[in-house]
């Protein structure tokens, strides 16, 4: 390797552009990286990959290439097809076919997404791409800024770039190991040196980042589906790893600086799985692909008609051990534990709290070694979830994952893991995410009670017999609610929204509420039943719709009175019934309907036509469904 800097060029610091007035502002990050290195054209293969992890973040995109003996940086703010047309513009002016280079796409909490904040954030001898946050990063700029560097952005990767570079005497490991022996904080990096152009450097510390392995070929990225395209095989890098990858080699060493081999894995989703196949938006796909998910995660745990959930750690001892049972987890997650509580409270007598992990870490909570953690999370990777789970394993808990990416850092920090099969989810607004993590808990649930004695040989096989019936209630919830479109379009105009039910109805309301904002941006309320009468029917006026879940059919009665209060304010009335229940005809104005059976188990087919509902409304008012706004699918800070 042709390292030409003289040691003395490279400890002075190289003087960039000061942003005049630019604050000095904490830039906090969820973002998709990617690498490539091999014979392909280097940007194609790298905005393929940002293509695939856009549902991470899509304010600004960038990439860094190593050409002509240096390195070329190209990045917009905007989604990926501003950075397109800038790729464009440069090939159009000469820009040859990379072999080597790095990727990112951005969602930002703090500091506005602009051209100077995208990544990567680089000097002439490095650029990077980061995702995570640097949380000293203030005393960090000002020592460099002491020793001469000035700032362009407002971010916290551009004081990493610059404290790599004030390392940097040509010799990249040496140079990110002694930087980051500086750095408080997150990070997964990907890094590109001037002085190795065919090589990729990469870190990883509490972010999610792969390798893949390709023929003559090699690939760094956050997530599988940037990769999928290309390879099947990865490993996932541990905390504190670095990497050192070229076309014919990977060299993995850990935190120690020892050469390690991490395992290889192998992805089972196929390409078609990430893409859209046919359908206009991911969302709708994968709707649509809940009935097989759900078979994928609860089928292989029905052995001869018993469910087995093939986790020998979970043994009769660690069972009959726990007096109590705490559910964590953030987002849609959280509303599938919702519904978890009581599921398996009612099965299996134990008491189950269900906590916000964003809560519960500074609550100093009662769990000791007689609680069972269960985190429930889809990425695995979710950073609140994530500071929740080392909490309740510091206090003693043993920790169940119910988890869907294989090797997340939520799968490897818990003491077992119950993998949902949903396959990769692109949709922002989660789905098959959702109703296989249901399915999981119910799952968890009869085979809990029936180890610990707390239901008869009847009953649970009476539950088991509507478990390996679930994947069927979701598909014929599809099919009865297809007037959905319809009644979106009577609908779409509402300024606001309520979803009112009781029990396991109320749990479910809460995730149909969030479904609809999330995507459609309409303001929306999940109450229970019973307490909107308490303040927010006030809310409650001429014309306003309520979306009343009658699935509890128990408590049908109950929920005629609510729907009565209502009307009686004006709100017209969105009726959710089981399937042939013609009651909710003389109640409500409209009607949805969910196939029947097991009342604990409502909330999987339940849900479905809210789904559809949400996405419909949304379609209606033409929003960006897949990528909404403000969000990002896998939150990996706090
Ligand atoms: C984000 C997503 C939500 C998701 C939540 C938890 O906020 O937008 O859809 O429910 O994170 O994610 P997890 O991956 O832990 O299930």
């Amino acid at each position: 390797m042709n390292i030409e800097k003289n040691r003395a060029a490279l400890r002075r610091p190289r003087k960039l552009a000061a942003r005049p007035g630019g604050r000095l502002e904490r830039c906090l990050l969820m973002c998709g990286i990617v690498g490539y290195v091999g014979a392909r054209c280097a940007q194609n293969v790298l905005l393929d990959g940002l293509t695939k992890l856009e549902y991470r973040g899509y304010d600004s995109a960038g990439l860094a290439l190593s050409v002509g003996g240096g390195i070329r940086v190209i990045k917009s703010k905007g989604r990926l097809t501003a950075l397109r047309a800038r790729l464009e513009e440069a090939t159009a002016a000469g820009l040859p076919a990379a072999h080597c280079g790095i990727g990112h796409t951005r969602w930002a909490t703090h500091g506005e997404p602009s051209d100077v904040n995208s990544h990567p954030h680089s000097t002439p001898y490095v650029s990077i791409v980061h995702n995570g946050i640097i949380e000293n990063y203030g005393a960090l700029k000002a020592v460099l800024e002491a020793k001469g560097y000035t700032f362009v952005s407002e971010t916290d990767t551009e004081v990493l770039v610059k404290l790599i570079d004030s390392c940097y005497y040509g010799e990249p490991l040496r140079a990110l190991t002694q930087a980051l022996a500086r750095v408080r904080g997150s990070y997964a990096l990907a890094v590109l040196f001037r002085d190795w152009p065919d090589t990729l450097f990469a870190v990883r510390r509490e972010s999610p980042l792969i390798v893949g392995y390709g023929e003559g070929e090699n690939f760094l990225a956050s997530d599988i589906p940037a990769i999928l395209r290309y390879t099947r095989r990865y490993s996932v890098l541990e905390e504190g790893d670095m990497v050192v990858c070229k076309a014919g080699s990977v060299q993995i060493y850990d935190e120690f600086g020892r050469a390690v081999q991490r395992e290889k894995l192998t992805a089972d989703w196929d390409i078609e799985a990430a893409e859209k196949g046919g359908y206009p938006h991911f969302m709708l796909k994968e709707i649509n692909e809940q009935p097989a998910a759900i078979t994928a995660t609860v089928s292989p745990r029905v052995e001869d008609g018993l469910p087995d959930l093939r986790i020998p750690e979970l043994n009769d001892q660690r069972l009959a051990s726990i007096k109590r049972v705490h559910l964590v987890a953030c987002g849609t997650a959280m509303h599938a534990g919702m519904v978890g509580k009581y599921v398996i409270e009612s099965l299996c007598r134990v008491p189950v709290e269900v906590d916000l992990a964003s809560e519960l870490r500074y609550r100093d909570p009662i769990v000791g070694e007689d609680t069972l953690l269960i985190v429930v999370s889809q990425s695995g990777e979710t950073a609140d979830t994530i500071a929740a789970l080392r909490e309740c394993k510091a206090r003693g808990a043993y920790v169940l994952a119910i988890v869907n990416v294989v090797g997340s850092t939520i799968a490897r920090l818990a003491d077992c893991a119950l993998y949902t099969h949903a396959g990769p989810e692109i949709a922002v607004a989660t789905t098959k995410g959702y109703t296989t993590q249901l399915s999981a808990l119910y799952l968890f649930a009869v085979w809990a009670a029936e180890k610990l004695g707390r239901i008869d040989e009847m009953r649970y096989n009476e539950l088991v017999a509507e478990l390996s019936a679930l994947p069927a209630r979701i598909q014929r919830a599809i099919d009865l609610n297809l007037h959905v479109k319809y009644l979106a379009g009577r609908w779409h105009a509402q300024r606001a929204m309520f979803f009112i039910g009781r029990n396991i109805d109320y749990a479910a309301a809460l995730e149909g509420s969030l479904k609809l904002k999330e995507i459609s941006y309409i303001h929306s309320e999940a109450y229970a039943a019973g307490e909107l009468k308490h303040g927010t029917i006030a809310l409650i006026d001429e014309g306003r719709l309520v979306v009343a879940l009658c699935c509890q059919t128990a408590l049908f009665e109950k929920m005629v009175g609510n729907i009565q209060e209502v009307k009686a304010r004006g709100a017209k009335v969105l009726g959710l019934a089981p399937e042939g229940d013609r009651r909710i005809f003389a109640e409500a104005d409209d009607v949805l309907f969910a196939p029947g059976g097991e009342p604990l188990f409502a909330a999987a087919p339940e849900i479905v036509p809210l789904q559809l509902f949400a996405y419909y409304v949304a379609r209606e008012n033409g929003c960006d469904i897949d990528k909404p706004r403000n969000l990002a699918k896998s939150v990996t800070v706090e």
